[in-house]
């Protein structure tokens, strides 16, 4: 395996979909030396220390902060929760790696940006952001990997469906019949930690990732009952209803407006994808739905025995 130096892990700490986090434990694993960037001391900072990484605390959006924290790496991964500042972010963080220079910059895009151009954006500022941001990297230069992956399970179907399906056995979402194909944040961290481990033969690739199969939310309700052997169906709401429900419980608008496009894009069949990206990079197939439920099987409120 080539020597790395040390690896700079932006997002480390991890919320919804934590591909940081477990991306830090992958390289860890590797005994590669890992500095974790986290926004705060909590206790994911402890954890990520107690694994053996080096944790350091800044702001993505400063650019004084990410001068420090990139000092020293010569890769780096990027990502960070969807936010308003997420273009800005980018930028910073390609002006400093310019001025600092490193041998990789893996950055975390959606796989959405692959059907976009200046002719056809979509009302996602996040989506939005992601193909900008793509554009500004593919402009410096520099030494850029780029990962798309499509929806995340863990990201969205766990905190999304966990409570309908819970409580009434049933998916309610405005998906209407189109099809879609997950992926595990898993698999996607294990593709960035290949990635990171040995980045020269991946430099200037873009990997689109998926799961393994790509079906509607009918097909998508069976595996869900098959994985907690009970009944689970897939209800299609109407969007004005899913939003409303997603206002309430205080997402901010910038996410809000996210979700609302997805749901849009997946109900014209835009999430009906299937590419062989995780399998290509680390040898193992994408996870399945199935098996992502049974693993979160008590979240759901688990299995019929
Ligand atoms: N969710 C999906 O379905 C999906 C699908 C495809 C692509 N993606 C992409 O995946 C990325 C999100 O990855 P993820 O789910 O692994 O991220 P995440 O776990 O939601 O967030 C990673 C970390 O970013 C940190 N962060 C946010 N703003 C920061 C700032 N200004 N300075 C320093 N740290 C900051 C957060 O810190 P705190 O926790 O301390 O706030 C968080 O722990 C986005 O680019 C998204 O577009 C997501």
């Amino acid at each position: 395996m080539a020597s790395s130096g040390t690896i700079l892990v932006t997002g480390a700490a991890g919320q919804i979909g934590a591909v940081g986090r477990i991306v830090t434990g992958l390289l860890l694993e590797r005994e590669l030396p890992v500095r974790a960037m986290v926004r705060r001391e909590d206790d994911r900072a402890v954890a990520l220390r107690a694994a053996g990484a080096e944790v350091v605390v800044g702001d993505l959006l400063e650019p004084a902060d990410v001068f420090r924290v990139v000092s020293g790496c010569r890769r780096v991964y990027f990502g960070m929760s969807v936010s308003a500042g997420y273009l800005e972010a980018t930028v910073i963080i390609a002006a400093v790696v310019r001025e600092l220079g490193v041998d990789a910059l893996v950055n975390m895009s959606q796989m959405t940006v692959s059907q976009m151009s200046i002719q056809h954006t979509t009302p996602s500022p996040q989506q939005r952001q992601h193909w900008l941001s793509e554009q500004a990297l593919a402009w410096s230069g520099l030494p850029v990997v780029t990962i798309r992956p499509t929806v995340y399970l863990e990201g969205f179907f766990l905190p999304l469906t966990r409570p309908s399906v819970r409580d009434r056995g049933r998916i309610e979402l405005p998906f209407g019949r189109g099809k879609t194909n997950p992926v595990a944040t898993d698999d996607v961290a294990r593709v960035v930690a290949a990635v990171l481990a040995d980045p020269g033969p991946h430099l200037g690739q873009i990997y689109e990732l998926t799961g393994p199969r790509s079906q509607d939310m009918n097909g998508v309700a069976r595996e869900y009952s098959d994985a907690l052997n009970r009944d689970v169906t897939y209800s299609d709401i109407p969007p004005e209803v899913w939003e409303r429900e997603l206002k309430k419980v205080g997402l901010p608008d910038h996410l809000t407006r996210h979700l609302v496009t997805m749901a849009e894009l997946n109900r014209a069949g835009r999430y009906d994808r299937l590419t062989d990206g995780v399998k290509r990079v680390t040898g193992r197939p994408a996870k399945s739905i199935r098996d992502f439920v049974s693993l979160h099987a008590d979240e759901f409120g688990g299995r019929r025995s």
